[in-house]
């Protein structure tokens, strides 16, 4: 096959952050996506209604004159997050809430450190009809980065499934066969995003031959055994996976470092690297489920009408994208080559 053309895909999860760092990272995805889940994880963090039609505003101002796009905003839960809150921000515009366990991640530091106690919470989203989204890691110092995925299943994902199984949850960017498996083994309200990476690369991909801060996300990459559970379950065509790139921008500075900051900023080429993986594994007819339909299924909204056509010719990915501030950012891919280019 030498092109493919798809129904306009969803970025199902990703990092937009604030201010000037907009002017590059809206148009970046939409460039190829029509709608994006927008992460709340800002400094302060987006947690209630105002919070989050605010930053929806400037996301909108930034987005290039014409473009269909639409960001899809996020509230963040706290320990103060209230089920007024809830009830207040749920609709069309603000479809979910994130649950970062405190510590998790970047920008988690105010997020949930009594998960229990958001239970009541998590009885109104159900009611609501919100979607709950899930950073999936135990924070436990004492336990090994690498397991931190599987424990969250068994202490919290597990418990809050079978206590709310009406409750729409996504699991979002999972990095092991043990998570792919829970979702498969779960009813319909649980699905789960992938990101590029967590498909492309395994954890040899971050450390042989010399770090490579750039491959540092979280959660981290796995052993090339969860990395291939992955690729089997896109390849298979199921429903309950879809399209969430975790594009993060972090400057260059942050991540060449001695404590780089976790996040790949993936949007440059998000949908080729995917659709990449797609071919890589003989599946392309599965590439159009997992982009443009499984996403906007499981939330409950209109799939696209628009089409997008990728052709089978090589590009390479810059080594780095200037920011106006005079710093810049390494995208994810940098200086290797792509198979698929949208046309
Ligand atoms: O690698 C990551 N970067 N994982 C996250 O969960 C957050 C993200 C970010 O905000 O930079
Ligand atoms: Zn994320």
């Amino acid at each position: 096959m030498s092109q493919i053309t798809i129904t306009t895909p969803d970025d199902w999860h990703l990092h937009f952050r604030d201010g000037e760092l907009l002017n590059e990272t809206v148009p970046a995805t939409a460039r190829c996506f029509r709608r994006a889940i927008v992460m709340p994880n800002l400094a302060p963090p987006v947690r209630n209604r105002t919070e989050a039609m605010a930053y929806k505003e400037r996301i909108v101002a930034a987005t290039p004159t014409g473009s269909p796009f639409e960001p899809l905003m996020v509230l963040y839960l706290t320990n103060q997050t209230t089920a007024e809150d809830i009830i207040e921000a749920c609709g069309k515009d603000i479809p979910a809430a994130k649950l970062y366990p405190a510590g998790a991640t970047t920008n988690s530091d105010a997020a949930v450190s009594a998960i229990e106690s958001l239970y009541p919470i998590f009885e109104a989203m159900s009611e609501a009809g919100m979607l709950l989204l899930i950073h999936g890691e135990v924070t436990d110092p004492e336990t090994d980065i690498f397991d931190r995925e599987k424990l969250f299943i068994d202490q919290h994902l597990a418990p809050i499934h079978a206590r709310f199984p009406k409750l729409k949850i996504v699991f979002e960017h999972i990095t092991t066969a043990d998570a792919a498996d829970f979702v498969l083994d779960a009813n319909d309200m649980l699905a789960a995003t992938i990101t590029p990476q967590h498909l492309l690369l395994n954890r040899n991909d971050l450390l042989v031959g010399g770090i490579r801060p750039h491959n540092y996300c979280l959660p981290v990459l796995k052993r090339n055994t969860h990395q291939q559970r992955l690729r089997e379950v896109v390849a298979s065509g199921s429903s309950k996976f879809f399209l969430g790139t975790d594009s993060a921008p972090h400057a260059k500075h942050t991540k060449e470092t001695a404590c780089g900051c976790a996040g790949c900023y993936s949007a440059w080429g998000a949908l080729e690297l995917y659709a990449q993986v797609f071919d890589d594994l003989d599946a392309l007819d599965k590439f159009e489920g997992f982009a443009s339909f499984n996403g906007p299924d499981f939330y409950g909204l209109a799939r696209n009408t628009g089409h997008v056509t990728l052709k089978r010719e090589s590009w390479t990915m810059p080594e780095e994208i200037a920011l106006p501030n005079g710093d810049s950012i390494v995208p994810f891919f940098a200086g290797q080559t792509l198979n698929w280019q949208i046309t």
